[in-house]
């Protein structure tokens, strides 16, 4: 049904210009850039009217008794906190959560029909097939039953909503049958996701089969897809056949983080820890983690058992869960927690790792306090972190942080510069970090200071004026501007954005100019380009060229999802060599691969300086392998199949648009940008350039603008403009 190219396609033709699992917490389920988004406000719309639709766990306004099934957890307090912000959005009017009513066990709360929680926030229970409370694994059967009630309760309504957002898989079954009978779109929110349990040895649950399936219809039919990190739009969700990167949106969640900041230590807490060691003041490498092997705590004791300078430097700290006996935990815990132990005994880290039995929930804070107070680090190596509360904490808690970089952690770091991120497969990358960490006092303040803005970045006000923005404009389907005259394609990095004043002006500017088309071309994956857009409250481009141009996504007619160029895909894809390239560069020296969030179908990403882009290209070549190699701030080395780059993409979206080459402009700062403002006539080199771009051959034709940032870009186009006028004046 959403067919990609054609919506690209069409749109020209018909000149309509169509256009986390939270709960990875290990000792509570509380959940979490910094300048507030502006609203995008439509004076005279009606106040919206939002249906969460949740079928599992016991949901209630207040007193939620988390972990009472084990489907009450991280997604009712995610839907709670939510409902709360948006509730304080003066254009949202009415929020309704509807669950399923049950009787029994847990108390008379769950079979009361509606519940008042605040103001504009109410929850409403209706019956469905069982009376009786049932867990997520049996939820199919209500399935058909819960949606005829839902259908009949929206009857009943003054006005029906205008868009229901599901929560998990169920829920949007139920959404889907809603969309079919009474038009009504919705929003998707799979929250933890049957592929990623499969993937991780969970494959012989019998129900995830049945979860997955519905996860994909979930996926076809959605109008728009929440996800919470990176990982889980770009890699989670790509296992799904029905995966459409475009109508994905990362809005991560926010979080309470007040308790963690400034939080005093316990001297319980210390006595609990220093028993272990023999110089308690060293700094502490701290852990804070559930033993279970997908946490791999078990990486943490290596790098360190491994490095003689690291335990000179500092103890180990592993927070691990808590245990009245090891033979009585649950699932794996039992045998990570024997791997640890034996772990410790090999590398003979006695008087230098502290692991205490228990720890209270109420902890945490102290003890990331009592790695602050000795100057320590934040550690998590988990193989794969779909969000990162714990980082988020200790970096409220004053704690720099060494994470893993798979998963949520990408996002934080990105956002916050408090960190490093390693491979969490490779002890000596661990190692390596801390120490860094712990012999650089000025790179460990500037990951301090930075981590001291998670709080700001994560905060579900920002969320909900995203979140609220979004389905406004989802309502509103205003299709972007009829076919345009000219077209302003404008890297993101240190061009668009990087100068905050700079942004500003160019919004105000960009409302003026009617006619001209805009668009961004970026290093950036899709999913990353949008974040930094919406963190800055950037326009909305009509195209995003991303990925150093292997990746094209047009803005669909709604005006709010985008559609994957598969047209440009394909032509991309051509004599892409990519398994061949990966392992012809591997090892070679001075490469060191970017993190795999950064490494795209048609896109290899690595770090290394001219000298090492001097190798890949002569080993390249050595071989006969067609690929093209583009390095950008001394520092970033992309390899792409040889006809992807900004430059050809531009000239395809310029077909696409049936513009003139003088009707383009583009914008740009450094290599990456290279081919692109070479290609084009009208090309603008922003004053902070860098990469020598002002004095390459082959860009002597370019307009280097005397102002930065996106400042530069609009005296660039000035000046095109001027000149163009001056010419027709004399013609
Ligand atoms: C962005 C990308 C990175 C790439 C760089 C230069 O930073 O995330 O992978 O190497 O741009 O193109
Ligand atoms: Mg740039």
């Amino acid at each position: 049904m959403h067919n990609p190219f054609g919506a690209a396609m069409m749109l020209w033709r018909n000149r309509k210009y169509a256009g986390g699992d939270l709960s990875d917490s290990d000792h509570d389920l509380s959940i979490s850039r910094v300048s507030q988004p502006r609203r995008r406000t439509n004076c005279k719309s009606k106040p919206l009217f939002i249906l969460h639709l949740a079928l599992q766990g016991c949901l209630r306004g207040s007193n939620v008794a988390y972990g009472i099934t084990a489907d009450t957890g991280g997604h009712i307090r995610y839907l709670l906190d939510l409902a709360a912000a948006c509730a304080r959005d003066p254009e949202v009017g009415r929020i309704v959560l509807a669950t399923r009513r049950f009787r029994g066990a847990f108390g008379p709360d769950y079979a009361v029909p509606h519940e008042r929680v605040g103001g504009k926030v109410e929850i409403v229970r209706l019956a469905s097939a069982s009376p009786d409370y049932l867990p997520k694994e049996d939820m199919a059967g209500q399935v058909e039953s819960y949606t005829g009630a839902l259908v009949e309760w929206i009857a009943a309504q003054e006005t029906p909503p205008d868009l229901i957002h599901a929560h998990y898989a169920d829920a949007a079954s139920v959404a889907g049958r809603v969309r079919d009978r009474l038009g009504i779109p919705f929003v998707f929110t799979a929250h933890s996701l049957g592929r990623v349990k499969a993937a991780m040895g969970m494959a012989a649950c019998p129900s995830l089969p049945r979860r997955i399936a519905a996860e994909e219809g979930a996926l076809r039919r959605a109008s728009l897809v929440i996800a919470s990190s990176r990982d889980e739009a770009e890699v989670q969700y790509a296992g799904y056949t029905a995966y459409d990167p475009g109508r994905v949106r990362v809005l991560p969640p926010g979080s309470d983080l007040a308790r963690f900041a400034g939080a005093p230590t316990s001297s319980r807490v210390d006595a609990s820890i220093d028993r272990f060691l023999a110089d308690p003041r060293k700094p502490a490498l701290l852990a804070l983690a559930r033993p279970v092997a997908r946490k791999n705590l078990v990486a943490l004791v290596r790098a360190y058992g491994e490095s003689p300078t690291l335990q000179a430097r500092a103890n180990l700290v592993l927070a691990a869960g808590t245990r009245a006996d090891i033979d009585d935990l649950d699932g794996d815990m039992a045998a990570t927690m024997r791997e640890i132990l034996v772990a410790i005994d090999r590398y003979d880290l006695y008087g230098r790792v502290a692991y205490p039995k228990t720890h209270e929930p109420g902890d945490a804070p102290a003890i990331y306090a009592y790695a602050r107070e000795r100057g320590g680090v934040f550690v998590n190596p988990a193989l794969n972190e779909p969000f990162g509360l714990t980082l988020l904490e200790a970096s409220s808690a004053g704690l720099p942080l060494v994470a893993t970089d798979s998963g949520g952690p990408n996002d934080i770091v990105e956002t916050c510069g408090n960190g490093i991120l390693v491979d969490p497969r490779s002890p000596s990358a661990i190692a390596a970090a801390c120490l860094r960490l712990l012999t650089e006092p000025a790179f460990y303040a500037a990951c301090v200071a930075g981590g001291a803005r998670a709080a700001a970045c994560y905060d579900w006000g920002r969320h909900a004026t995203l979140y609220g923005g979004l389905l406004r404009d989802l309502r509103a389907s205003v299709p972007p501007p009829g076919r345009p005259r000219q077209l302003l394609i404008c890297d993101i990095d240190n061009t668009l954005v990087g100068c905050e004043a700079g942004l500003r002006a160019f919004r105000r500017w960009r409302s003026r100019q009617a006619g001209l088309a805009f668009g961004v071309a970026t290093g950036r994956s899709f999913h990353s380009a949008m974040a930094i857009l919406e963190q800055q409250d950037s326009p909305r481009p009509q195209v995003i060229i991303g990925s150093v141009g292997s990746e094209i996504y047009h803005l669909d007619a709604n005006g709010v999802t985008y559609t994957a160029d598969a047209a440009w895909q394909a032509d991309v894809g051509r004599g892409w060599e990519r398994s061949a390239i990966t392992d012809l560069l591997a090892g070679l020296d001075g490469l060191v691969p970017q993190s795999p969030l950064e490494q795209r179908a048609y896109k290899l990403s690595y770090f290394g300086d001219g000298r090492a882009a001097a190798k890949v290209r002569a080993r390249l070549d050595s071989v006969g392998l067609a690929a093209s190699v583009i390095h950008s701030h001394g520092r970033y080395l992309d390899v792409l199949p040889v006809g992807a780059s900004k430059g050809t993409a531009v000239d395809h979206v310029r077909g696409l648009y049936g513009l003139h080459d003088r009707d383009v402009f583009v914008a740009g700062d450094s290599g990456n940008d290279i081919e692109m403002l070479r290609a084009r006539r009208q090309s603008i080199i922003v004053a902070n350039f860098s990469d020598d771009l002002a004095s390459l051959s082959g860009l002597a034709h370019s307009y280097v603008a005397r102002a930065s940032h996106a400042r530069g870009v609009i005296e660039g186009v000035a000046h095109f403009r001027r000149s163009a006028a001056l010419v027709d004046h004399a013609g």
